[in-house]
């Protein structure tokens, strides 16, 4: 009997069977508004920088980086205090390839078989991905019709099904939505009641883009031992292509991550990358300002249009509510406009571009929805 070479039985996990990959569509069209992404690349200052120090560290390539990248935890550490407020040791941050390998760190360290890891639809959708990969139980409360998470409703959910790990994402994707404090507080109280422990992560992948009186978790650290807040330099930074995530909790949390994370994680190319870009933290973020202006008036635009909006701290809106979203979706990618069609029925979600992309965006939608 001779094998079939090109497709080989292979002792797949069951429940990966017929399973597609995650990902957006990556299309080379003018307006990407579909992944998140700052519209600002890197000036030039910032990528000098950037390739001096790459340089410096290529020239030492042939050996291990730094495994506990101790220099990137500090400076992390350093930016944070600048951006929230917040008073934090390098001990008590961790980083790794994009957020999402944050998110699997965690997972790895405190879900895994016969636990669960739990969350409020509509969110992101790497988070049952996560779940998958390390065989831990997922379970979903639903948000309101307004996309907020009902406290009481939340810590009911966390009663009856003892997660050891809680994720919320605030600004959610794909809403914008952010987690109120006063959520945050019982959603937190309900997880200290959880018997064996349960770990609560704030994911404020969004978090530079929140609007004025709304105030990130990071600030709950320091009596509240089980909390996770991650962040990432993808979003606000500008810097998605570099893959750089991190998040801040107690160090005896972090020691627990420690434990699971493959050696030299990190490139010694990813630190020097991370380092050159924060020191320039400034200049790299005076985009996020006039990102949150553009955000907030393509809110009122498309209000004023008649659509409904939800709410939104971030980079992003979600708007519908259409009888045949794909249709939309399909009419502004065919006008060079690539936005995302996610989120509940009917809605669809776009990013906050430079003022050229959101007039090619409104353009296109004046003419495809004929508003
Ligand atoms: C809520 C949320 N968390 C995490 C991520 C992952 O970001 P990254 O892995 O680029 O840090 C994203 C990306 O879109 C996101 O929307």
């Amino acid at each position: 009997m001779t094998a079939d070479l090109d497709r080989p039985s292979l002792p797949l996990r069951a429940e990966l069977v017929g399973l597609e990959p995650y990902g957006a569509p990556q299309l080379d069209v003018p307006h990407l508004l579909n992944v998140n992404e700052n519209p600002y690349a890197p000036s030039e200052a910032v990528v000098a920088d950037i390739a001096h120090d790459v340089a410096l560290a290529a020239a030492g390539l042939n050996r291990y980086p730094d495994r506990d990248f101790a220099a990137l935890r500090a400076d992390l550490a350093g930016y944070l205090r600048v951006e929230s407020g917040a008073v934090l040791a390098p001990e008590q941050i961790w980083a790794a390839n994009g957020s999402n390998e944050i998110m699997l760190h965690l997972l790895q360290a405190f879900g895994g078989p016969g636990r669960t890891a739990l969350s409020f639809a509509p969110t992101y959708s790497m988070y049952p991905e996560y779940a998958r990969d390390t065989s831990t139980r997922w379970v979903v409360g639903r948000r309101a019709e307004d996309f907020a998470v009902d406290p009481q409703a939340a810590a009911a959910l966390i009663a009856a099904e003892a997660p050891s790990v809680v994720l919320l994402a605030s600004p959610n994707n794909p809403t914008g939505t952010a987690l109120p404090a006063e959520t945050l507080e019982v959603i937190l109280d309900a997880a200290a009641g959880v018997p064996g422990g349960c770990v609560v992560v704030v994911d404020e992948a969004y978090g530079e883009f929140r609007r004025e009186g709304t105030r990130s978790a990071l600030h709950l650290l320091p009596e509240r031992p089980h909390l996770v807040v991650s962040r990432t330099m993808s979003k606000a930074f500008g810097l998605a292509g570099a893959r750089v995530g991190y998040l801040a909790a107690s160090p005896h949390l972090i020691d627990a991550l420690r434990v699971v994370r493959l050696p030299y994680h990190l490139s010694a190319v990813t630190q020097a990358v991370a380092r050159a870009a924060l020191r320039h933290a400034p200049a790299l973020m005076a985009q996020v300002g006039s990102l949150r202006a553009e955000r907030d008036a393509l809110v009122e635009w498309l209000r004023g249009h008649g659509l409904r909006v939800a709410e939104s701290d971030a980079n992003f809106v979600l708007f519908g509510v259409f009888d045949d979203r794909h249709a939309i979706w399909q009419g502004l990618l065919d006008r060079g406009v690539l936005i995302r069609e996610t989120g509940p029925e009917g809605w669809l979600r776009v990013s906050i571009g430079t003022p050229e992309d959101m007039t090619a965006f409104k353009d296109a939608l004046v003419e495809v929805a004929g508003l």
